[in-house]
C-alpha cells in the first residue's frame, strides 16, 4: 500500500517536498498543491516553476489541477505531460469559499451533469492516466452515491476520497463509515485520506481495508514528518533530524522567497503544526507567534531545541 503525502497549498511545495524526502526518506508519492489552468492558456511561470523536473529531482510528484473548463484542463494536462508527468490529479475537494463560489474544487460536486461533462472532455481530449481527489458531497454524505456513479463512468487511475462534505471544511471527523460503504461500488483503485495521524491509524486502516491502493496524510505528516517511517516500523524523528529538516526548510524558503520575513511567516505555519513534537513549549509558542526578525526566529528555534521531545 502506498503512503502518499497530501497536497497542501502553502505547505507542501517543492522546498518542503525536497527537504522532507531528503531527511525522512519520503512518501511513495507527493501530490503537489493545485494549480488552476489559466483561461488564456499561458502557463503562469511561478506556478510552473514549482513543478519543473529540475526543481523536484528524485521526488515522485503528482501534479494537481483545479478547474471547471474541461478543454482548458485537458490542455494543461498536455503541458504537464510535455514536462514529463504522466498521471495528473483533478481536485474536486477544495472547500474554500473563494474556490467553490466559482464552481471549482468541491463546488464541482454541486452540479453532477457539469462534473460529468468536465470529465468527459478531459478524458476525450487528454486521455489517462488521470486520478481524482474528492470529497463525499456538498451538504450531506448521502450525496456520494450519485457522485460515485459519475466517477464510475471514467477509467480513473485512482480515486482519493477525503470523506468530509464541502460544508464541513476541516471540522468534525472524517466519515469512515460512508467511505467503507462506498468502497465496494468503486471501479478503480482507491486511496483513503483524512485524519491519519499515528502509526496505529495506518495499521488499523490497512487491516480494515487491505485492498486500498494507498493511504494519504496531510496535517498528520506536517505535525510529524517521520509519520510514514514510523508507520513502516521505523524510528521516530530524532532532534538532529528535526533540526536538519526545519533549518533546511528555513534556508530553502529564504532562498526561494528572497526574503527572511516571508520565510519566517512560512516557518510559523510549519511550527504551528509540529511544535507538539516538543514538550513544554507553551511560552515559546507565544514567542514564536509574535516574532518578526530573523535573529528572533533563530533564538526562539534554538530555545525550542533545548526542550525534550515528546515520546
Ligand atoms: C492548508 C491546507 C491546504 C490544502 N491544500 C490542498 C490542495 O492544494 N489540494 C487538495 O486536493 N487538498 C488540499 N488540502 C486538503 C488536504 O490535501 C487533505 O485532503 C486534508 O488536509 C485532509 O487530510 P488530513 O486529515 O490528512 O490533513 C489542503 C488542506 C489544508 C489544511
Amino acid at each position: 500500500m502506498r503512503y502518499n503525502a497530501a497536497p497542501m497549498e502553502g505547505l507542501t511545495d517543492r522546498v518542503w517536498r525536497q527537504t522532507h524526502q531528503h531527511i525522512f526518506g519520503g512518501a511513495d508519492r507527493y501530490y503537489a498543491p493545485f494549480i488552476s489552468p489559466p483561461e488564456n492558456r499561458i502557463p503562469v511561470k511561478k506556478k510552473m516553476d514549482e513543478l519543473l523536473p529540475e526543481a523536484n529531482p528524485g521526488v515522485p510528484v503528482i501534479p494537481q489541477l483545479l478547474g471547471k473548463d474541461g478543454s482548458c484542463a485537458a490542455w494543461m494536462i498536455g503541458v504537464l505531460r510535455q514536462m514529463g508527468y504522466t498521471e495528473v490529479n483533478l481536485n474536486f475537494g477544495c472547500p474554500s469559499g473563494t474556490v467553490t463560489a466559482k464552481g471549482k474544487g468541491a463546488g464541482m460536486l454541486r452540479d453532477l451533469e457539469a462534473l460529468d461533462r468536465f470529465l468527459d472532455t478531459v478524458f476525450e481530449e487528454a486521455g489517462g492516466p488521470i486520478s481524482v481527489k474528492t470529497r463525499i458531497g456538498v451538504d450531506k454524505p448521502e450525496e456520494f452515491q450519485a457522485i460515485l456513479e459519475v466517477y464510475n463512468r471514467y477509467p480513473l487511475a485512482e480515486l482519493i476520497i477525503h470523506p468530509r462534505v464541502m460544508r464541513q471544511l476541516y471540522r468534525g471527523q472524517a466519515d469512515r463509515d460512508t467511505f467503507a460503504a462506498a468502497l465496494p461500488a468503486c471501479h478503480f483503485p482507491v486511496c483513503y485520506n483524512g485524519d491519519i495521524t499515528t502509526p496505529q491509524d495506518f495499521a488499523a486502516l490497512e487491516a480494515a481495508w487491505p485492498g486500498l491502493s494507498g493511504l494519504m496524510a496531510g496535517r498528520g505528516l506536517i505535525a510529524d514528518p517521520a509519520l510514514f517511517r514510523r508507520a513502516r516500523g521505523g524510528a521516530p524523528a530524532s532532534k538532529e533530524e528535526l533540526r536538519a529538516y526545519l533549518d533546511g526548510l528555513y534556508t530553502g524558503y529564504t532562498a526561494a522567497f528572497g526574503s527572511a520575513p516571508a520565510a519566517i511567516s512560512r516557518m510559523k505555519a510549519f511550527w504551528h503544526e509540529c511544535i507538539g513534537l516538543f514538550e513544554g513549549t507553551e511560552k515559546l509558542e507565544k514567542q514564536l507567534k509574535k516574532l518578526r526578525e530573523p535573529w528572533e526566529y533563530e533564538v526562539t528555534v534554538n530555545q525550542i531545541f533545548t526542550l525534550p521531545l515528546r515520546r
